[in-house]
C-alpha cells in the first residue's frame, strides 16, 4: 500500500505534463457543432444529428415558431481509425409526427451546452406537394464553389431537401478526421435548415466508410449506405456504388444491397405505391455511362454498376432499373454535368424524335459531380457519343422539381456563370411502368 502511494506521487507531475501536452487532453467539450438534418422514416420525421467531443446527453428543444417541446435521443461514441484515434460523440434525436406546412425552430444539446437556434419547414399534405431539391456530388472543404449559392438559396427556402451524391470533404478521415469535422461545420449552414440526404462515394471508403456511417443518419438499416424514402410524388432510392469497387471489405455488402434493391423496387412498383409515388429516382456515386476524358469505369463499355461484376456479370443494375421503370438515375464522381438521352444498353430510346423526354422508353441518366472540390473539374472526350445529350464542365449543381405525377423538371445551374441555368428538361410521363412492358 505504502509503496503504491509513493509510486503514484512520483507519477503525478508526469501525468500533469502529459495532460497539458496531449492533443486529446481531457478538457471537456460539450458544445454541439456540425448540426444537420435528415428525414426519418417519412418526411414528417426529422432526425437532428450533431457532434460533441465529450460524452453528454442528446436533446432537442423545438416547436412551431417557438420552442415548446423536448425530444431525447442517442449518443454514440465514434473513434476515428486514424493514428490519433480521435474520439467524438455523435448525437441523434428523432423529431416525429411533425405538423405539416409549419416553420419549426429548434436547438440541440444538453444541460452542458446548447447550440444556437435553427429552423426548418415541414411539407404540406404530401399529395399536394411539389418537392424541390438541389442535387450534386463531389463537394469538398477546399474549393466548395457552389456552397455560397446554396447557402443563399436555402435561407430563401428555395429547397425542400438537398441530396449529396457521394464524395465529401476530400476526405472526411483526413488529418485524423479533422477534415470531416471541418466539412460538417461548413455544410451546417445548409444542412441544419433542410434535410441533407447522402450516399457514399469512393472518397469515403477509408476504415470501411466509418466516418460516413458515423456522421450521417439516413433512414433504413444499412447505416446510410443504401436506403429509400418518399417525398410527395417521388420514391428516392440511394445506393452505394462502392460495393462494386471495394471488395477489400467483402462482397457481402454487394449481395445484400442488390437483394434489398430488388425488394425495394418491387414494393415501390406495387400499383397502390406507384400511384402514390409514381416517380422512381435513384442516386449513386459512380455512373453507368459518361464521356469524360479520363480512365474511370464509366468510360468502359461494361461498367460494373451497369453490367455487373467482371467476368461473371452478376448484380448489374441497368437491367433491374429497366424492369422496374426507374424514371431518373442521378450520378456524380465525374466533376462535370452530363445529361443522357433515355438509354438502355447503349440504345437511345427517345419517347419520340421531337420529344425525347416525353414518355421515354428507358431510364434517363444525369451525372452531376461539379459542386466543387480540390480536384477541380473534368473535361470530356472530343466527340460526344450518340447517347449523350448535353455536357458541361462548369462548377454547379442540379435542381429537380417534381411538379406532379406527370411532370418533373430538371435544370443545371452554373456557378461559374453566376447562377445561369445552362440546361433544362421536362421529363413527362403519362404512365410510370416497367420499360419492358412497352415493347
Ligand atoms: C436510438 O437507438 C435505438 C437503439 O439502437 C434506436 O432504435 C433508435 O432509433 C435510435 N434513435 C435515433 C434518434 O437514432
Ligand atoms: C401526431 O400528432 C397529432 C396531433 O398533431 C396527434 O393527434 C396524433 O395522435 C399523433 N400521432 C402519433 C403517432 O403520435
Ligand atoms: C464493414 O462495415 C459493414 C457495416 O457497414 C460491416 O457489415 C462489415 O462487416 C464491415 N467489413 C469489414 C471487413 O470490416
Ligand atoms: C433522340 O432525340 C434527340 C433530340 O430530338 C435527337 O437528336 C436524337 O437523334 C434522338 N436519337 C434517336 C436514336 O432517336
Ligand atoms: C403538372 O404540372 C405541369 C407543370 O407545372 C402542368 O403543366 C400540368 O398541368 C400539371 N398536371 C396536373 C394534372 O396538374
Ligand atoms: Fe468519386
Amino acid at each position: 500500500m505504502m509503496k503504491l502511494n509513493t509510486d503514484l506521487k512520483m507519477l503525478l507531475p508526469l501525468f500533469i505534463v502529459y495532460s497539458l501536452l496531449s492533443p486529446c487532453s481531457a478538457t471537456d467539450y460539450f458544445q454541439p457543432e456540425q448540426i444537420h438534418l435528415s428525414y426519418g422514416e417519412n418526411v414528417y420525421d426529422i432526425v437532428v444529428t450533431w457532434t460533441t467531443y465529450s460524452d453528454c446527453k442528446s436533446s432537442v428543444e423545438y416547436g412551431i415558431e417557438h420552442i415548446a417541446l423536448k425530444a431525447h435521443g442517442n449518443t454514440t461514441k465514434f473513434i476515428d481509425g486514424g493514428s490519433e484515434r480521435r474520439v467524438m460523440y455523435i448525437h441523434r434525436v428523432l423529431l416525429s409526427n411533425l405538423t405539416s406546412s409549419s416553420k419549426y425552430v429548434y436547438h440541440c444539446g444538453s444541460d452542458l451546452g446548447w447550440s444556437g437556434v435553427f429552423w426548418f419547414l415541414t411539407p404540406p399534405d404530401e399529395s399536394k406537394w411539389s418537392p424541390h431539391l438541389a442535387i450534386y456530388g463531389d463537394m469538398g472543404n477546399e474549393n466548395a464553389q457552389s456552397l455560397a449559392r446554396l447557402q443563399e438559396e436555402v435561407q430563401r427556402s428555395v429547397y425542400d431537401a438537398i441530396i449529396h451524391v457521394g464524395d465529401f470533404a476530400y476526405d472526411m478521415d483526413s488529418d485524423n478526421a479533422r477534415v470531416g469535422d471541418e466539412f460538417m461545420r461548413q455544410i451546417e449552414t445548409v444542412a441544419a435548415y433542410v434535410p441533407y440526404m447522402t450516399c457514399p462515394g469512393n472518397h469515403e471508403q477509408t476504415y470501411n466508410f466509418s466516418n460516413y456511417r458515423a456522421r450521417f443518419s439516413m433512414p433504413g438499416e444499412s447505416e446510410g449506405l443504401w436506403y429509400s424514402f418518399d417525398m410527395g410524388p417521388v420514391h428516392f432510392v440511394a445506393l452505394s456504388t462502392e460495393v462494386y469497387y471495394n471488395f477489400n471489405y467483402g462482397m457481402k455488402q454487394l449481395v445484400k444491397q442488390y437483394y434489398w434493391l430488388e425488394e425495394d423496387l418491387k414494393k415501390a412498383s406495387e400499383p397502390e405505391n406507384r400511384k402514390k409515388h409514381p416517380w422512381i429516382i435513384t442516386y449513386g456515386h459512380r455512373p453507368m455511362y459518361c464521356s469524360n476524358y479520363d480512365f474511370d469505369d464509366c468510360r468502359q463499355h461494361s461498367t460494373f454498376v451497369r453490367s455487373g461484376i467482371p467476368v461473371l456479370k452478376w448484380f448489374g443494375l441497368e437491367e433491374m432499373f429497366y424492369r422496374y421503370g426507374v424514371d431518373l438515375s442521378i450520378w456524380a464522381h465525374e466533376h462535370s454535368y452530363e445529361r443522357l438521352w433515355p438509354v438502355y444498353d447503349y440504345k437511345v430510346l427517345n419517347g419520340s424524335v421531337n420529344q425525347p423526354y416525353q414518355n421515354p422508353r428507358a431510364t434517363v441518366h444525369i451525372i452531376t459531380g461539379s459542386a466543387g472540390c480540390s480536384e477541380r473539374t473534368d473535361p470530356f472526350i472530343p466527340n460526344k457519343p450518340e447517347w449523350s445529350a448535353f455536357r458541361n464542365s462548369d462548377y454547379g449543381y442540379t435542381k429537380v422539381k417534381a411538379w406532379n405525377d406527370t411532370h418533373l423538371y430538371v435544370e443545371q445551374v452554373s456557378d461559374d456563370q453566376d447562377g445561369k441555368v445552362i440546361d433544362n428538361i421536362w421529363l413527362v410521363k403519362d404512365k410510370h411502368e416497367a420499360f419492358n412492358n412497352l415493347k
